[in-house]
């Protein structure tokens, strides 16, 4: 139904533009998120959770001694100034990962700025870290505190534009000061590719100064995480993961969207070739890219450092390659878009399903599986 009539209706006949599609979206959930406790908010809110909710405790997954209730979560880009941080769960999330927020309020760059690809069911986008910036992030998510439910926040933090790349620590730590009490763990973006120079900062020298930033003013040592970029090589990754054990880490993102153009079947946006048209490309054509990089974080670091799967992410197959290439937990963005809001159930029950055929009484036994067997 979502495929057939919504998708088509939302995707081309009432309004084509992407963005304008997803703030009309977002401004139905903060309404949502608002008015929670009250009629029609609670009514709607409760068919949301009975229709696309998912529960099955062999899913759920412990790590750093937070429970989520299962491994699968909202990427970050989604819901950027966290305006329904506390209502992600009904949708079937196990947790959420808010932002990219900055140390400044900044508003992107110019639009058009997200395209679909239907053809590769794919989309390409050059958001630039539009945000409210930190500080409104954590009244926001201060105001929702007494409503969250028990799904985990993650959140994102990037470089704000106008800050110098030699001053990015101070930015992320900024961020980290005003939220770190609001967060469950911690993403540090240095990889999304539409922040000029944002991506040299996965450099090892660079990357050290922002984490040795945060971890300095860590006392409750809340879980920090770096996201990377797919675009890296595999001695760029290993570089990573040396400094992921200096500064103790609690993990790997991996990974935001690809700069790379090959294999795609769609040849121009707006009239203007794919490759002349900046910005990253999310969904199936990162898929197999990012198993691999999975698999390769997991042998090298011989299972010790959990990983977050993130990219290419549509069905229950997809989501337990990733699991079993090594991701103890994983994230959507694009293929919550393309198969709809009941995708989170429809990849839930296929895990579970999964479970029973090999004959596995916990989700936590598949992680690595395709590695280790
Ligand atoms: C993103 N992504 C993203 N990532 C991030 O770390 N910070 C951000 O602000 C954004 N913003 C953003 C906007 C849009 C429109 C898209 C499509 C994506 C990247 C996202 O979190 C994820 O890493 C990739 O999209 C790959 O996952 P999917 O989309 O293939 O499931």
């Amino acid at each position: 139904m979502y495929k057939t009539v919504i998708r088509p209706v939302l995707f081309s006949g009432l309004k084509a533009d992407p963005e304008w599609l997803h703030n009309r979206s977002m401004t139905l959930l903060e309404w949502l998120e608002n008015n929670q406790n009250q009629f029609p908010a609670n009514w709607v809110l409760k068919q949301v959770s009975s229709q696309w909710r998912y529960e099955e405790t062999r899913l759920s997954q412990t790590l750093w001694g937070i429970t989520f209730p299962n491994p699968l979560g909202l990427a970050a880009g989604f819901d950027k100034n966290g305006v329904a941080a506390s209502i992600w769960d009904r949708f079937g999330f196990g947790y959420a990962e808010l932002g990219t927020v900055t140390e400044h309020p900044q508003p992107g760059n110019p639009p058009p700025r997200l395209f679909r690809l239907l053809q590769d069911e794919a989309a390409l986008n050059r958001m630039g870290f539009n945000n409210e910036g930190s500080q409104k992030l954590a009244e926001c998510l201060q105001k929702q505190a007494g409503r969250r439910g028990n799904a985990p926040l993650g959140i994102n933090l990037g470089k704000s534009k106008i800050t110098p790349l030699e001053q990015a620590a101070e930015d992320y730590l900024t961020s980290f000061l005003r939220l770190r009490e609001w967060g469950d763990y911690f993403a540090v973006n240095v990889s999304s590719p539409n922040t000029p120079g944002l991506r040299s900062l996965q450099d090892s020298k660079q990357l050290s100064l922002i984490l040795e930033a945060i971890q300095a003013n860590n006392p409750q040592d809340k879980p920090i995480l770096v996201k990377i970029a797919p675009d890296l090589t595999w001695d760029a990754i290993a570089d990573v993961l040396t400094i992921a054990k200096e500064y103790q880490l609690a993990g790997i993102i991996a990974t935001n969207t690809t700069i790379a153009r090959e294999g795609l079947k769609t040849k121009t946006i707006n009239g203007n070739p794919i490759t002349e048209e900046a910005g990253g490309i999310s969904g199936k054509p990162l898929r197999d890219r990012v198993t691999a990089i999975i698999r390769y974080i997991y042998q090298q670091t011989e299972g010790t450092l959990p990983i977050i799967g993130v990219g290419g992410i549509f069905t229950a197959e997809d989501a337990w390659e990733k699991i079993t290439a090594g991701a103890s937990l994983l994230q959507v963005y694009t293929g919550w878009i393309y198969e709809g809001p009941m995708m989170a159930k429809q990849v839930l029950t296929g895990l579970t399903q999964k479970l029973d055929e090999q004959g596995l009484s916990h989700l936590s036994e598949a992680v690595g599986r395709s590695i280790n067997n």
